[in-house]
Parts: C-alpha cells; structure tokens; sequence
C-alpha cells in the first residue's frame, strides 16, 4: 500500500475521485494527509469527513516558501508518505519539498501541456479558440507545469461551448484518468525514465 498525501488548494473534487477511489480499492495506496493552504477551503471538510487528517497552514505567515515546507515536510516524514499528489494545489513547489520527493512529487493539469500551463488553463483554451485541449498528468519539476509527461487524454472542444460545459467534461475525464494512473505508477505497471 502506498502511502500518499494529497495537497489541494479549492474545491478538492480530485481528491474526492482520490478518496472514492481507495474505497472501491480501486488504487492501492492510502492517503495519510491531506495539505491545504487555504482555510474554509471545500477540500478540507472532504478530508474531514472522509478521516484522513490535514494540515492547513497560512503561507503569508511564514516568512519564506521554504519555512512552510519544511514544516510540511516534518509531517510528510510523520506519516511515512512516499508520494506526494498535487490536486488543485495553487503553490509552486520549492525546493525543500522537491529535493525530498525525487520523481515523486505528480500533478494533474486541465490542458494538454505544454499548451496552456499555469493559472485557468480552460480559459486560455476557450479564449485562444482551439478546438481541442485535455488533461497532463506529470512529474513536477522546479518550473510551472514543465515535468516530464505520464500520461495525457484529449477533450474536445464544442463550437460555442461554454465554459461550465468545458469545465465538467475536463473534471470528468481528471477523476477517471488520476486514480487510474496512479494505480499504474503505485502498481509499477507503468515505468518512465523521467
Ligand atoms: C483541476 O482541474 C486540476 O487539473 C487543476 O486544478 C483543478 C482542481 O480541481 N490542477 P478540484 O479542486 O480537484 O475540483
């Protein structure tokens, strides 16, 4: 069983797809804690109902991204995790977490990188008029979306579409893609020379 945390910044519906998935005994890991950065964030009371505990902390009281890390860190090496899931998680890693997580940091990402990394990749699809965009899922390195790729799934995008629509077909294909890709990564199923 591999022991994971999983860190979210908003609604957490990834995470829920995480969580469901564990329950069905679809992935074979088992989430130890949940990190979250923003209080009242829906992703923490999922956590809480589901009994996986969390560490929710104030970045702008700690004086530097390592600060913070650190003491993620120390709870990270409490619980004995072994990956590191990021699912909605609005922070760049830094170092202190990258350097303790070789290759086991993983993000899910709504476009097909290297298209439209960063901050609302729908929008930047919807505004740049594509008619296809996706899912990454991929290692995270140092940089904004730039780790070598795992796995990546199309979505299309609908003449005139709107962006809710978008948006729920995008979620859709997240939470079957993420616990699936997971599993195969936990399983050894899948190997990468990242
Ligand atoms: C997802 O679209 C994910 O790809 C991106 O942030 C969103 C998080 O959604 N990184 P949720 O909080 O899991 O609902």
């Amino acid at each position: 069983m591999t022991k994971i945390a999983v860190f979210a910044s908003g609604n957490g519906t990834n995470l829920q797809a995480i969580i469901d998935a564990v329950r069905r005994g679809g992935l074979a890991a088992s989430i130890e804690l949940v990190v979250c950065d923003r209080p009242g964030a829906y992703c923490l009371t999922r956590a809480r109902e589901a009994g996986i505990p969390y560490f929710m902390f104030y970045p702008r009281k700690y004086p530097s991204k390592a600060a913070y890390e650190e003491l993620i860190l120390q709870q990270l090496t409490e619980a004995g995790v072994e990956y590191i899931v990021l699912a909605g998680y609005m922070r760049i890693i830094g170092l202190t977490l990258l350097n303790a997580y070789p290759q086991r940091i993983i993000n899910i990402h709504p476009s097909l990188l290297p298209s439209f990394p960063g901050r609302d990749a729908i929008g930047q699809a919807l505004d740049a008029g594509v008619p296809l965009t996706g899912v990454t899922i991929h290692y995270v390195d140092e940089g904004i979306d730039t780790g070598p790729t795992i796995a990546q799934r199309p979505v299309f995008i609908d003449p005139g579409e709107s962006r809710e629509s978008l948006e729920q077909k995008i979620h859709a294909v997240e939470h079957e893609l993420y616990p699936q890709v997971l599993q195969e990564i936990f399983t050894q199923r899948r190997v990468f020379n990242a």
